[in-house]
């Protein structure tokens, strides 16, 4: 691919936001890369995609050490790109991965110790090509390991100075607090929460996670805001050759039922009478949310990006239209 040269109105394209009280900044919208990043992926999608995300002001991305398939080859492939385009921009990028799932074989493949957390975190600094992540992840809770002791290993994550800030995902509100609360002891800038948020699945917004957060001063960024494309317009005709449904067990087809896609026809209506796509007004809610710093998007195309980077420049909702949005989706 020819060499890239950022676009230098980039900054102009995208607002930012403050993550709860702390100094980390974050795009409105930022890019994940969980699936079509991977080693069985075009490389040349996801060097396209990442290039068209940094023109369009998203400084943003976001991966784990399991993301792929195979696992870890998400970070790689991000690697080198990263060095092929985006080395010099580095001061620029808000990078974050995370640990906690299956990675490899044995007890320290997974969860929370010490020993997986510090480990993986060097795999994947090494994967990515990087000397330092910016948020490192605690990916989900571990049952079985002293919340002291992943809270610590965090702690030496930052102190060693393989990340700038950590973060946590998947927590509940009441285990999130708890682990918040033993890195501000700690000294350790916990600064930001990851969590699945969208109009269809609100139990974060349920559980009071968001005026935790917002109490401790701490951001919050939502993930599958788009539900993996459902709240999108992609399945109101049918499932689309190569769309998620088709192609991983994450997103089932069996899941798009009737019911489902109702909801989402009446939805994609009342985006249109507010001159959105469902796709950009399902980002715009959940960027109108007390306490949300950033919607960490999915794509497969640059088109994509491009699309719901508009998403933030119509926020407003009137009570009418947060009400019909209600309706639909709760009945
Ligand atoms: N912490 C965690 O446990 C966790 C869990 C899940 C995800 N995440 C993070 O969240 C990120 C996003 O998750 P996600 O990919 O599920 O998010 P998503 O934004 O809900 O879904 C992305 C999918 O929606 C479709 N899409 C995106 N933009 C579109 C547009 N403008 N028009 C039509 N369709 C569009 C694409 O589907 P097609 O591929 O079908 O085209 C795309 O792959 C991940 O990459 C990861 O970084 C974190």
């Amino acid at each position: 691919m020819e060499k890239y040269h950022a676009d230098p109105e980039r900054y102009q394209k995208l607002s930012h936001r403050r993550s709860g009280k702390s100094g980390l900044i974050l795009p409105t919208v930022s890019l994940g890369l969980w699936h079509n990043f991977g080693s069985v992926d075009s490389f040349d999608n996801a060097q396209r995609m990442l290039r068209k995300a940094f023109d369009l002001g998203i400084f943003h991305f976001d991966l784990a050490n399991n993301y792929g398939p195979e696992p870890g080859s998400a970070e790689e492939n991000f690697g080198k790109i990263y060095v092929s385009d985006f080395k010099k921009h580095r001061d620029e990028l808000i990078l974050s991965t995370k640990a906690g799932f299956l990675m490899w074989e044995g007890p320290y493949g997974e969860w929370g110790s010490r020993k997986s957390l510090i480990a993986s975190c060097d795999q994947s600094l090494k994967r990515m090509q990087v000397d330092y992540v910016d948020i490192f992840y605690h990916h989900r809770p571990d049952p079985n390991t002293p919340l002291e002791e992943s809270m610590m290993a965090l702690d030496h994550i930052v102190r060693s100075g393989r990340a700038l800030y950590v973060g946590l995902s998947n927590y509940s509100t009441e285990d999130a607090l708890k682990a918040f609360t033993i890195l501000r002891e700690l000294k350790t800038p916990g600064v930001l929460y990851q969590g699945c948020f969208n109009m269809l699945n609100r139990k974060l917004e349920d559980s009071g996670m968001f005026s935790m957060l917002q109490e401790n001063g701490i951001g919050s960024i939502c993930f599958c805001p788009l539900a993996q494309g459902v709240l999108t317009d992609k399945y109101l005709n049918g499932i689309p050759a190569n769309s998620r449904a088709t192609r991983n067990h994450f997103l089932k087809e069996s899941s798009l039922t009737p019911e489902l896609l109702q909801k989402v026809s009446a939805l994609n209506a009342l985006a249109e009478k507010r001159s959105q796509s469902l796709a950009q007004m399902a980002l715009a809610w959940i960027l109108s949310r007390p306490g949300v710093t950033s919607v960490l998007c999915g794509a497969s195309s640059p088109e994509q990006i491009e699309a719901c980077v508009k998403a933030p420049q119509n926020c407003a909702f009137t009570a009418e239209e947060y009400a019909q949005i209600d309706k639909i989706v709760l009945g």
